[in-house]
């Protein structure tokens, strides 16, 4: 999309129906209806696609597909694909988005797709002469890796750099590692660096002298790293209750507890990735991966800290975050799922690196609506309402009742199952005498 001079800013979204709400992204997103033939299937993956996919298929899982709205990244629309079990997180997203946009929007960018692929070598008789010898074969070294994937080479990617990473003291002793670095373009590139690792690896016997083990790319993708930024004035912040100096001064706080404390940290880190892994399932990502690059980047200086930073500078307040993004927009995981091509189709990116900034701008801004909440009014009134709807549509109340079911229970103060049948019933009885 959205280069077509649309807003994804679209009020009263969340109360069209499916139909409504299909046929206004196609309008801004400029989608055909051909684009939205995978969403209209009635299960989000044929049964043989994924028996193709993994072993002992049973079946194919759904999860809830929703849109993220109000994203306006480096001065362009955004319309984000988001699947995720969770209430509150899309319609959080979307909110933050909106105050964040009235501030500028976000402002992200991304590192050239780098991979990093390790070799482990192990009975290494010299370590320094091994290391002179991997330096001084580089080429030869990077032209055999690149002898594996020729396409990658001519499309301008392919083996850049050869990085020898002595561990001096294993539990099983020294070892030597090899950092075999390589450009995997749009793709996020595990296979490519795995079999370009294992290529190599007898060439790398040869010069060090050493024994092969493990050849398998490394997930802390530290040379792939995904940045936004925002600053936001302290109007925006203002609460009904709270001047926005207030608000921004708290929310500083706020990450300064993340930034000095894991327990916290793995909490506020996780609010980030609420986002990141939602528009990463949307997108047909190895989330996995992403978690596993994510977590070990905010631990990199040996203490578990927070992914993003908030400062209060003069009036403003100042957000970014930083991790590594290893997601691409090629491959067969992508192109076999009709769910992720209209995912990719609305958010219309056109590199992987463009992906990786939005989805490092969703962190963001997840954590930006996690931590205002957090300050102000507290995370569960807002979970509630959201929660109270699902509870609802579980005691089985139709799209109309819906709003009244959650008016009540929230009244109440019991948003349960029990209190919704109870409702219900109540109101069956009443419509019956
Ligand atoms: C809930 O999924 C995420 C939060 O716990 C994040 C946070 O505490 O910052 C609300």
């Amino acid at each position: 999309m959205n280069d077509n001079g649309h807003s994804s800013r679209i009020e009263g979204f969340y109360r069209l129906t499916r139909e409504e709400r299909l046929a206004r992204l196609a309008e801004r997103a400029g989608l055909a209806e051909s684009d939205l033939a995978g969403l209209r299937e009635p299960v989000p993956l044929p049964f043989e696609t994924a028996d193709h996919m993994i072993e002992n298929a049973v079946g194919v899982i759904g999860l809830p597909l929703g849109v993220g709205l109000n994203f306006l990244v480096n001065g362009r629309e955004r319309l984000v694909p988001m699947a995720i079990e969770e209430p509150s997180v899309i319609a959080a997203t979307s909110y933050a988005a909106r105050t964040i946009r009235d501030a500028g929007g976000f402002f992200a960018d991304a590192d050239p797709p780098l991979m990093i692929a390790q070799i482990q070598l192990v009975n290494v008789p010299d370590v320094e002469v091994a290391t002179q010898r991997l330096q001084g074969a580089t080429l030869r070294l990077l032209s055999a890796a690149n002898g594996v994937h020729p396409n990658m080479l001519r499309r301008g990617g392919g083996a850049r750099r050869i990085e020898v990473r002595p561990l001096p003291e294993t539990a099983c002793g020294p070892m030597l590692v090899v950092h075999l670095i390589a450009d995997v373009g749009d793709a996020m590139g595990a296979n490519a660096v795995n079999s370009m690792a294992e290529a190599v690896a007898p060439m790398i016997e040869e010069l060090t002298g050493g024994t092969a083990r493990l050849r398998i790319l490394s997930n802390l993708a530290d040379q792939r790293l995904a940045r936004a930024r925002v600053r936001i004035p302290f109007r925006l912040l203002a609460t009904e209750t709270l001047p926005g100096e207030e608000v921004a001064q708290r929310m500083m706080e706020a990450w300064a507890f993340a930034a000095a404390d894991p327990y916290r940290a793995a909490t506020h880190n996780k609010g980030a990735m609420n986002g990141i892994d939602a528009v990463a399932l949307a997108t047909g990502q190895d989330w996995r991966g992403i978690e596993a690059g994510a977590h070990a980047f905010a631990a990199r200086d040996g203490h578990y800290g927070s992914l993003t930073k908030w400062v209060v500078h003069n009036d403003v307040l100042l957000g970014s975050i930083e991790l590594p993004l290893a997601v691409g927009i090629v491959g067969g995981n992508i192109e076999c799922n009709p769910r992720v091509k209209f995912s990719l189709r609305l958010l219309g990116v056109q590199t992987a690196g463009e992906l990786a900034g939005i989805m490092a701008a969703v962190g963001l801004g997840q954590n930006f609506a996690a931590m205002r909440a957090l300050v102000t009014d507290g995370i569960q009134r807002g979970h509630m309402a959201l929660h109270a709807r699902g509870v609802a549509m579980a005691a089985g109340a139709s799209e109309e009742m819906v709003d009244e079911i959650v008016e009540q229970m929230i009244a109440s103060g019991e948003v349960k199952l029990t209190k919704a049948r109870e409702i219900l019933q109540n109101r069956n009885a009443a419509a019956c005498a």
